[in-house]
């Protein structure tokens, strides 16, 4: 017998990428896609892809996971939950954070966290170092010897008491990035107006969930993009705005974008696919919904379906952030919490790609290459990881094969440590059948097949997205401040 020619061929199937849609064949030999072709010669095993879609594993670049909140609190999620719900819903890369706490060092706690992830990721991870103590070691060693590593983003909070950055600090961990090479993500919402309406709300007594939405005006994000985009065009230092919620935050990147800021931005299903009413619901019911920002206006949604068409928002990710509905999570601080004291966040890791799939694909809303450019593509690219986001030669096997004519209505279970889903009970079409992760299946008939501690950590290069765009301000660069130093 001679040696088949490839390990695994997905035979027969549509192939998607962000730029073409074609019948091939696929050849995997090892971890690697080895060939893509009409009449491939068989292989050690072969996937009937006849009448299915062949896409690349998702990207989603965007999840907490085993991560304490800033409060205290542990997420629902350990790596092997959160991305074997990943794997069950066509995701095959995520980036998650290395969280720093104040008391602690950057680098020990990405030593920790990437010791979890060893221990339990299912697919493939990188971390983005969040930074919540910018002193003189962060600033001056770990993040210069991190971002060298291979960990070539950084988070930053404006908001949430226990881990948000003040303006000088912001300043100090953008130029810290721009002289490793690291792009710089943030959450960004004004911290004393948050501050501010959720104690006015408190203390008149309006405290059901749905307070929150109203407890995160959206002048909150308008405001800190404002100035986030600011500190990006003094310091000249490419950013992510990460979760893009309202129309008005989504103009301001637009506006920048044009007169040639360096932004990248990110909106979330949530945002695409709920408003603020899932928060009104009997009891404490609506605390399953609280996540930040909030759930926004139908206006709002299709503002920023209109912001992912034109390219002012690249990317698609979930903010997993899961917490149960019980006393070690959502319930903490007791049976009946007031909206302050309900954890912000969501569980999205396994939902993203089929809600999203159902919308652009099935619904017909920017279409089958947009869903793979947004979902897969684009964030492997902005954040450089390599051998991701797409199917061609030499790149790994992540593949997700997708049967687009199945009905599925959700169920509130999923394959991750939540409890709950919220989108459960939504009746979408398409759906990941076979996911394979370097060319291993993952995920086949249902079942999970890949091993915890079998994803790899991904360490990234200095890409594109971390280059400064060369027009550093005039007013910040050295010598040109009435000589001074400045940089
Ligand atoms: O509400 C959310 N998304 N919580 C997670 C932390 C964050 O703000 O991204
Ligand atoms: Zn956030
Ligand atoms: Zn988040």
């Amino acid at each position: 017998m001679p040696t088949p020619a490839y390990d695994i061929v997905i035979r027969g199937g549509t192939l998607a990428t962000a730029s073409d849609v074609f019948r091939a064949d696929l050849g995997i030999r090892g971890e690697t896609i080895a060939a893509i072709g009409q009449g491939l010669p068989t292989g050690a095993s072969e996937i009937d892809a006849s009448g299915k879609l062949v896409l690349p594993g998702g990207v989603d670049a965007h999840c907490h996971i085993e991560q304490l909140s800033g409060g205290g609190l542990m997420n629902a999620d350990t790596f092997e939950t959160a991305t074997r719900s990943a794997a069950f819903g066509g995701t095959t890369s995520v980036i998650s954070f290395a969280a720093q706490h104040r008391a602690k060092s950057l680098a020990t706690t990405v030593s920790d966290y990437a010791a979890l992830a060893k221990k339990g990721a299912i697919v493939d991870y990188a971390f983005h170092l969040m930074v919540a103590n910018p002193d003189e070691q962060t600033i001056a060693t770990d993040l210069r010897a991190l971002i060298s590593a291979g960990h070539r983003s950084v988070k930053v909070f404006m908001t949430y008491d226990a881990v948000q950055v003040d303006d000088q600090q912001l300043l100090d961990v953008m130029l810290a990035a721009r002289q490793a090479g690291a792009l710089v993500c943030v959450h960004a919402e004004n911290h004393g107006l948050l501050k501010w309406m959720g104690e006015r709300l408190t203390k008149r007594g309006y405290v059901a969930p749905k307070y929150h939405a109203v407890s995160h005006p959206r002048a909150a994000e308008v405001e800190a993009f404002h100035r986030l985009i600011a500190f990006s065009e003094l310091l000249d230092q490419p950013i992510c705005i990460f979760h893009v919620s309202t129309a008005e935050g989504a103009k301001v990147i637009r506006e920048a974008r044009g007169r040639g800021v360096k932004i990248y931005a990110e909106t979330c299903p949530h945002y695409l696919l709920m408003t603020a009413a899932e928060l009104d619901r009997p009891g404490i019911e609506g605390a399953k919904w609280v996540c930040s920002p909030p759930q926004r206006e139908a206006a709002d949604q299709e503002a920023l379906w209109q912001a992912l068409a034109l390219g002012d928002l690249q990317i698609l990710s979930s903010d997993h952030a899961p917490y149960r509905f019980d006393e070690s999570g959502k319930l903490s601080a007791g049976p009946n919490p007031g909206f302050k004291q309900i954890a912000n966040g969501m569980p999205g890791l396994e939902m993203r790609l089929p809600v999203l799939f159902d919308a652009m694909v099935s619904k017909g809303k920017l279409g089958l290459r947009k869903f793979v450019e947004l979902t897969a593509t684009a964030p492997a690219q902005i954040y450089d990881l390599p051998g991701k986001g797409s199917l061609a030669i030499g790149m790994d096997a992540d593949i997700a094969i997708w049967d687009a004519e199945r009905k599925v209505t959700l169920a509130d279970d999923l394959h991750d440590n939540t409890g709950y889903n919220p989108f459960a009970g939504r009746t979408i079409t398409g759906w990941p059948e076979t996911v394979l992760r370097r060319g291993e299946i993952v995920v086949e008939d249902g079942a999970l097949r890949a091993a915890a501690g079998s994803g790899r950590l991904m360490l990234r290069a200095a890409g594109e997205a971390t280059k400064p765009t060369g027009r550093l301000s005039p007013e910040f660069d050295e010598g040109r401040n009435f000589g001074a130093k400045l940089y």
